[in-house]
């Protein structure tokens, strides 16, 4: 293994170099070799300026996530940037692909930035739950305007060198190697006889008017990130380095960070970056398995889902054959599919050139003949079994050899599906979710007889796609489905129950999911829950506790937002979201007519009985192999369902409840409310009781 850190001098500058693969992230060994390194360099005479560049694909990609687990150890950050920044000759930062977090806090200690064009400066340690805490709060006020340092830590967006240079954020720019370029501006600096600049002790851009700036940015982040502690504890260190000396306001970043660094917030977000890499490695299947290659993909169906799709591989260069039946349709999804492209160069987020290169990618075609040189082929045709078995039988005799065929079916087993091809081992479920181009979530769902070779392209194409594929096995709904059928029948039960829809869903946005269940229902369409639970009765436990108020809504038409009207109304221009009193007496005559108890369930019993729900089904496809890992329902519930990520994801959450309190909470409702359908899940019993967790037994499994 190379050297973490090393240097050498010629002609009087000094090249550090740090090489830690994969992303040069920053761990106790690299920070005690950089301290070795400067302190070394400090004394040699016959050094007139240091480089600080980094061999591999990244600048420094920020801390070493996995520290945080078991706390800092020595040297800190301050103490080794200090001694960078503390450099009695110039130190320049040489950067190239993405300098991250503690990555840029180096920099900021450097005394000049050069960085090669498509590098990219961003501060995502919100998005860990932590603050920069090497010293950034303290130092990009300094180095950048104070309104776009708060919006680089608050957003954590990564910025490009170009628009960095404007901020003053670098000091070049270069299309060249970033390396000589670097060298050459040291070497420049010596001959003008520049001496460090300390970023320290630079004043705050922006002191002025800052007191107005926090409070008003203090008001917007306690309006939309709710129930989060670091975006707050930020300002406050901002507000720091406003007011109090350098030291001081380091003092106060990290006093912040230690408290934030042990909070559940932070541990929630630190397993999510471990699970959403953990899903690609699939327990059993050999590294040797090469996936097939991808070069073209066919799409059957030129809907919604089918035009998502479709711009999700065109955006990463996969050309696309559009089938669909009609030519009406065709027509009208291909229009869909440039009108959102167009959105996108409107708002300038895309080059009108590059809409047009992807649309050129995209053919249109009504005859399934044009997919025999597809290696892929997605079916993307509306949830019905019947169409789909018509569709693959079609698909089975124009794929070639080795084509894989996938549904994007959201229930259906796909064993039936595969079992119409005389080739179920290239067949598999490639779960995409609305709207495609946007949605994070792929479920792979690997059918009984899918071929590891098959999984492994379809994990590969996720990523190529810029998806978080996780793997689940076939069941109905498979990971994401099968879960909000609980959750979403106790927020209809609520509604007999007494609660109105507002209340049901305030209380589950209040606890952090993005849009309440019953909002969510009326924006996917009540007719699509609805029609699902119909087409699978004989499967559905008769009694009447699993009865759905849905079905209210779809006789009546009430289907949602592209009806005008659902479990809301949607009226006026806007078509905001707005209580509907005739929905709130129809549920209560309905409870009237069932018998139901009007109990007008609280926030909190609404939040522990749907949350409650949607855990023990968790702990039931963890039992039943559904899901590999508790990590993956959890990377599935933040990725694909709102589920908040800072509570860690659903399973992450009942571990930091205790499951002892959701088992109890189970058994509680057991003896309140309708004791056939609560039953707890045995694996859930089982952890309970002895005292274990979701994350314990997990370990247990993979060892
Ligand atoms: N710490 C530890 N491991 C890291 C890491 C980090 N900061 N960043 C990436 N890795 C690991 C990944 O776990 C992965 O390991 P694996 O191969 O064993 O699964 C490997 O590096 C490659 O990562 P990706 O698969 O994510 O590679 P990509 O090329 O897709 O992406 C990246 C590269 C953009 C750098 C991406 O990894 C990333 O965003 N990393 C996180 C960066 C981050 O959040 N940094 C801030 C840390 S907090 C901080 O700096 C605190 C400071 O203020 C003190």
């Amino acid at each position: 293994m190379s050297e973490p850190v090393s240097y050498s001098i010629h002609d009087g500058i000094a090249v550090v170099t740090i090489d830690s693969p994969p992303v040069n992230a920053i761990d106790q060994t690299l920070r005690a070799r950089l301290k070795k390194t400067f302190t070394e360099l400090r004394a040699q005479a016959g050094v007139k300026a240091i480089v600080l560049a980094c061999a591999g694909k990244t600048f420094v990609a920020g801390a070493d996530i996995k520290e945080f687990d078991t706390g800092i150890a020595e040297p800190g950050y301050h103490e080794v940037l200090r001694l960078i920044e503390d450099s009695r000759v110039p130190v320049v930062a040489a950067v190239h692909g993405t300098a991250l977090g503690g990555g840029v806090e180096i920099t900021l200690a450097c005394h000049y930035r050069v960085a090669h064009v498509g590098a990219r400066f961003g501060l995502p340690e919100l998005s860990l739950g932590i603050i920069p805490g090497a010293g950034g709060t303290q130092r990009l006020p300094r180095a950048v305007a104070l309104e776009v340092a708060l919006d680089m830590m608050l957003t954590g967006k990564p910025m490009a060198a170009g628009k960095a240079l404007e901020a003053g954020l670098v000091d070049s720019v270069t299309e060249r190697e970033v390396l000589p370029a670097a060298i050459a501006f040291a070497r420049e600096l010596v001959q003008k006889g520049a001496g460090p600049r300390r970023t320290r002790e630079l004043s705050v851009k922006g002191a002025a008017a800052a007191g107005e700036l926090l409070s008003a940015t203090r008001a917007k982040v306690a309006r939309t990130m709710r129930n989060r502690l670091a975006p707050l504890a930020l300002i406050d260190a901002v507000q720091a380095a406003v007011e109090l000396d350098f030291d001081k306001g380091l003092q106060v970043e990290s006093k912040l960070s230690a408290q934030l660094e042990q909070a559940t917030e932070a541990k929630a977000l630190r397993h999510l970056f471990y699970a959403e890499r953990e899903v690609r490695k699939i327990p059993g299947l050999s590294p040797a398995i090469a996936a097939r290659p991808i070069a073209s993909v066919g799409i059957v169906g030129s809907g919604t889902m089918g035009g998502g799709i479709a711009m999700c591989c065109v955006n990463a260069g996969i050309p696309v054959t559009l089938v669909d039946a009609a030519q009406q349709n065709l027509e009208r999804g291909l229009a869909t599919i440039r009108k959102n492209y167009q959105r996108s160069v409107d708002r300038g987020s895309l080059r009108a050139e590059q809409m047009e290169q992807r649309l050129a990618l995209i053919t249109g075609s009504l005859d399934y003949s044009a997919l025999t040189e597809a290696d892929l082929i997605i079916e993307a045709v509306f949830e019905n079994m019947a169409l789909k078995k018509e569709i693959f039988a079609r698909l089975d005799a124009v794929a070639k050899p080795g084509a894989i065929l996938g549904t994007n079916t959201s229930t259906l087993d796909i064993d039936e599906i595969a079992a119409v091809t005389h080739r179920p081992q290239d067949v598999i479920g490639l779960h995409f979710f609305s709207p495609a181009n946007v949605m994070q979530l792929l479920e792979v769902v690997q059918a009984g007889k899918t071929a590891p070779d098959v999984l492994v392209t379809a994990l590969e194409l996720a990523k190529r796609i810029k998806k978080t594929g996780v793997v689940a096995k076939v069941c109905y709904g498979f990971i994401g489905n099968r879960m909000m059928d609980p959750y979403g029948r106790e927020a209809e039960r609520c509604v007999l129950e007494g609660a109105t829809p507002t209340e049901v869903d305030s209380a589950l946005e209040q606890w952090g999911m993005a849009m309440g269940i019953l909002a969510v229902y009326d924006m996917a369409g009540v007719d699509i829950g609805h029609l699902t639970r119909v087409a699978r009765a004989h499967s559905l436990p008769k009694d009447p506790s699993f009865y759905r108020p849905s079905a209210l809504l779809f006789d009546r038409g009430w289907i949602g937002q592209k009806a005008g009207r659902g479990y809301y109304r949607y009226d006026g221009a806007e078509r905001k979201r707005a209580a509907d009193p005739e929905v709130i007496a129809m549920l209560a005559e309905e409870a009237r007519r069932l018998n139901i108890p009007q109990r007008k369930p609280d926030a909190a019993e609404i939040e522990q009985r749907c949350l409650y729900a949607m855990i023990n089904e968790g702990a039931l496809l963890l039992q039943e192999g559904i899901a590999l890992r508790a990590s993956d329902i959890d990377v599935v519930y933040t990725a694909g369902y709102g589920f908040p990520r800072y509570r860690g994801g659903p399973m992450f959450y009942a571990d930091t409840l205790g499951l002892r309190t959701v088992y109890d909470g189970i058994l509680a409702f057991q003896k309140t409310l309708d004791p056939q359908y609560w039953q707890p899940a045995p694996l859930l019993k089982e952890l309970a009781l002895s005292g274990s967790s979701f994350a314990q037994w997990q370990t247990g499994q993979t060892r």
